[in-house]
């Protein structure tokens, strides 16, 4: 019998994975009364999208820059009036959101693997990130898009994350709550954890996760 690959890396994508996007409708309430759950929903639905035509057109800028862009659709969208003070003020949150509350503890119970990060975010953005949650002891690398000049999903970002890391795609265990991710991930040949906190449906893309957890405290018993 074959025996059972081993999962020598764990992956983990940052944006509503490891960290919190909700922390970002703080910020929206206090200049946007009233506006900052729909408001924060169509900022990160676009920012994702513009990531994506960008990707396709062949026009990479990076995530900080098109989080600015798409916040300005979404205030136009919604009729709000973004001043330019308030446009920086508001796109820097996207360094400095919380970690979900069971992290820290669930990261370190998993030491024994090599892990990283691999974002979409600009490398200043996930060094902040990291930085300011007070986990870079936790990781091995953090890998951004921005020296390949394309967002994931594109099969070459899930590639680099394994030459980075010097293993091959069946040692990887990838863990994001993005199902767009899950599905690339899954696509390219990552054993994909699909972190599903809240209740999401699966797309219709052929594509399932290996496992499906509510948080990162059930991942060392799911890698079992
Ligand atoms: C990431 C986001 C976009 O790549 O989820 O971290």
């Amino acid at each position: 019998m074959a025996e059972a690959i081993k999962t020598r890396a764990l992956i983990f994508d940052a944006f509503g994975t490891l960290f919190d996007v909700r922390s970002i409708e703080a910020a929206c309430e206090s200049l946007f009364p009233g506006k900052s759950i729909e408001l924060s929903r169509v900022w990160r639905s676009k920012q994702l999208e513009y990531s994506w035509l960008r990707s396709l057109m062949g026009r990479y800028a990076d995530f900080e820059s098109i989080t600015a862009d798409a916040l300005r659709y979404s205030c136009r969208s919604m009729g709000l009036s973004l001043s330019d003070s308030n446009a920086t003020a508001l796109v820097p949150q996207f360094r400095r959101l919380a970690p979900f509350a069971e992290v820290p503890v669930a990261l370190r119970a998993l030491s024994g693997y090599k892990r990283a990060v691999l974002t979409n975010g600009s490398p200043a953005m996930i060094d902040a990130l990291v930085a300011n949650a007070g986990l870079s002891d936790q990781f091995d690398a953090l890998i951004s898009v921005d020296e390949l000049r394309i967002f994931k999903p594109s099969q070459v970002v899930y590639e680099l994350a394994t030459r980075k890391l010097g293993v091959v795609a069946s040692e990887v265990g990838f863990v994001s709550s993005n199902f767009w991710d899950i599905a690339g991930a899954t696509a390219f040949g990552f054993r994909t954890f699909w972190v599903n906190r809240a209740g999401a449906m699966e797309d219709e893309l052929g594509l399932h996760p290996h496992r499906v957890i509510s948080g990162l405290d059930q991942l060392a018993q799911a890698l079992k």
